[in-house]
């Protein structure tokens, strides 16, 4: 067999073009590529079975098979077999999903394990993701190694791959990072997709307190929007670790999309909805994004550039921003 089948791939085809989209991979920009919304990223860990059993009544929409941190280090080779079997028997059902498989970090020395026995399964996921990018360099080491071990096996699409920054030294490299993915993605087995925010380690490495409000986080979560809406990549932000306060989580996500990050990640079925309601476009920004592109057309048609719109100025950045608003409420309200 020389090409794999993909878990979830099809069911996740969508009709239309998203090149104007600003949360799209920028790594072939002429090139419009298929959206895959991730309002919410559910981690599930990969050694844990009923956990897995629970993945096809779950509408996270990513959902992220985990060898990293939420396995223990003596369950690492469990995990790693029962995701392998989970991607070759079929038998979980993902349609409609984002399949991605967590990896362990590069410099953690189990991450070329992980790739060996994933790979191995006929069917591969949609995605990867690659915790504590910390350089350029592990890109390229990541790329190599996920070439080599795929071999003359190449999937029918490029693997999407999101990366996780969660360090001082990671955040001060996310533009040249971002920028060497956008440089692999046109010749690696991935495409980048996304980058994530992983917020724990990143308190532990600066010696931050955490706290529900996340007040110490701020500016690295403004950095991280911004260094990925420049490399027109998916913005995720960080877990709300308190699980049971659905107040909490729906404030921190509102916030979360309110700075422009595309998505969250979660660890608790119970989070799910709360997220992917704070990440949908609202049905009255809807309203408002149709009703102004149609007063922009028909003002164009005039032959008028710039016009009032429900007592607003109208320039271009609006116009962009409404566009945005319809093209995200297709892909997820469906
Ligand atoms: N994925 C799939 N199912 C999950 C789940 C997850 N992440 N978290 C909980 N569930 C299931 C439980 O198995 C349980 O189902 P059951 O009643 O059939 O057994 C149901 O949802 C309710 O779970 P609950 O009893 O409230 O929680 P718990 O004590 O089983 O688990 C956590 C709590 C936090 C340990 C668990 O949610 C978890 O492991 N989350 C992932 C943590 C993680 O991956 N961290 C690393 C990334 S930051
Ligand atoms: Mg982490």
């Amino acid at each position: 067999m020389n090409t794999f089948l993909r878990v979830s791939r099809s069911m996740l085809c969508r009709p239309g073009n998203f090149a104007s989209l600003s949360t799209t991979s920028g790594c072939q920009e002429s090139e419009p590529r298929q959206y895959i919304p991730r309002r919410a990223v559910l981690y599930v860990p990969g050694n844990d079975d009923r956990k897995l059993q629970k993945i096809p009544s779950l509408s996270a929409d990513c959902i992220v098979l985990d060898c990293e941190d939420g396995v223990a280090l003596s369950k690492k080779q469990e995990a790693r077999s029962k995701i392998r079997h989970v991607l070759e028997s079929q038998e979980i059902d993902f349609s409609g999903k984002d399949c991605s498989v967590r990896v362990n970090s590069v410099e953690s020395g189990l991450c070329e394990e992980d790739l060996r026995e994933v790979l191995s399964a006929s069917h591969l996921p949609d995605t990867l993701h690659l915790p504590k990018v910390d350089s350029p360099q592990h890109l390229d080491w990541f790329a190599d190694h996920l070439k080599s071990l795929l071999g003359s096996h190449k999937p029918v699409e490029p693997l999407r791959l999101v990366i996780f920054t969660e360090s001082a030294t990671s955040l001060l490299e996310l533009p040249a990072i971002c920028h060497r993915g956008r440089e692999l993605s046109t010749n690696a087995p991935f495409v980048l997709d996304a980058v994530v925010f992983g917020s724990d380690d990143f308190c532990a490495d600066i010696g931050a307190t955490r706290t529900n409000e996340a007040r110490e986080l701020l500016y690295a979560r403004q950095y991280v929007v911004t260094v990925a809406k420049a490399f027109k990549l998916q913005a995720i932000d960080l877990v709300y670790i308190d699980y049971k306060d659905l107040d909490g989580l729906k404030v921190q996500s509102e916030e979360g999309a309110g700075m422009g990050f595309t998505g969250k990640q979660v660890i608790h079925p119970g989070q799910i909805s709360v997220v992917q309601t704070a990440f949908s476009p609202r049905p009255e920004k809807v309203e408002w994004a149709r009703g102004l592109i149609q007063a922009f057309e028909e003002h164009q048609q005039q032959g008028k550039g710039a016009f009032t719109y429900r007592g607003h100025m109208i320039d271009m950045p609006l116009l962009l921003q409404a566009r945005n608003i319809l093209q995200m409420d297709a892909v997820t309200s469906k």
